[in-house]
């Protein structure tokens, strides 16, 4: 009898949404208090390979998965790659305290898990940059045109300073700084969100080109403000604003998403933006460590369906990716 354990945290971007499809910059930290677990275990021969996606409350054999099941699609897909293609007379249970589509990377976070759980399962060690391409296929064939970005930071669990198709650049010796992150309670539909900004950008693509380079310089002062300190916290929520405003005339933020965001900043926020896809989905807001539990707070009174105070610490040594 094998029991093997894989699990992935979520994910927040911290700046440069959107503008990252285009080619433009980005900056993501994995969040650490909410994560996907897939459980693997031995079950008897002839059992078959059944999935237990215990939050969804849907079992099933992996044999009588329809082809676009997401869950069904990564476990074949790693299979292929250890070469197992016979999945194992095994259980594999899913769970998840990643809120479902609202920008923390539910999706990119329940592949890795599986993957990881899987490699381990057969003894195959994978690196991240190979589990992160594994959940990538995933990530193309349910949201069009991923950036990459989700499944790049859940992988590698390190901030990352993210270009499309780059090698991924870890972030420098800095200084850690607190983040309060609260759910509008609404799906931000990636997507649809996705789709409706490139119609536009189709339609003027000079005139969102120039947005998409004013969110790729915010994104690059962002860095150099969280590597080479000393802290300025002011300048770093002064940023979030700015790409925040960009995001708005992008016509991707929404009532809701702004209600939060003023609420954060009249608490004593330095700054706050949406994150991820927006139209619903997360905000986050940087905070002074004893102002968290204030804004939190204040947050929760406004509607916040959910609230979670995260320390980001940046990683010590810059170095890309093997
Ligand atoms: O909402 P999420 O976590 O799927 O983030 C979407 C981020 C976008 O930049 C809008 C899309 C992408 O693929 O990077």
């Amino acid at each position: 009898m094998t029991t093997v354990r894989g699990v992935a945290s979520g994910k927040i971007i911290l700046f440069g949404e959107h503008a990252v499809v285009y080619g433009r910059p980005a900056i993501a930290v994995p969040v650490r208090q909410v994560q996907a677990q897939a459980i693997l275990e031995t079950t008897n021969p002839g059992h078959g390979f059944v999935v237990d996606a215990l939050d969804l409350k849907r079992s099933y054999r992996l044999s009588t998965a329809p082809a676009n099941d997401p869950i069904a699609t990564i476990i074949r897909l790693t299979l292929g790659r250890l070469t197992r293609p016979d999945p194992p007379d095994a259980l594999l249970s899913l769970t998840s305290t990643i809120p479902l589509g609202r920008g923390l990377g539910s999706g990119a976070a329940i592949s890795t898990a599986i993957v990881r759980a899987l490699a381990r399962f057969f003894q195959q060690p994978l690196n991240p940059e190979e589990i992160s391409a594994l959940v990538y296929d995933v990530e193309k064939l349910y949201h069009g045109t991923p950036s990459g970005i989700d499944n790049t930071v859940i992988a590698f669990e390190q901030p990352v300073y993210f270009v499309k198709g780059k090698p991924i650049e870890r972030m420098r010796a800095g200084w850690p700084f607190t983040l309060v992150i609260a759910d509008t309670g609404l799906v931000a539909p990636t997507h649809q969100v996705v789709g409706d900004l490139r119609r536009r950008w189709q339609a003027e693509p000079a005139r969102y080109e120039v947005y998409f380079d004013q969110i790729g310089a915010i994104v690059n002062r962002a860095r150099r403000t969280i590597e080479h300190g000393p802290a300025d916290l002011n300048r770093l929520g002064r940023l979030m604003d700015d790409n925040q405003a960009i995001l708005t005339d992008l016509g991707v933020s929404s009532p809701e998403l702004n209600w939060l965001i003023n609420t954060a900043r009249q608490a004593g926020a330095l700054g706050a933006k949406l994150s991820g896809a927006g139209w619903g989905g997360n905000m986050i807001a940087l905070v002074e460590p004893e102002q968290a539990t204030a804004v939190a707070q204040s947050l929760s009174d406004a509607g916040a369906t959910a609230t979670i105070v995260t320390r980001v610490a940046v990683f010590a040594h810059s170095k890309k990716a093997k």
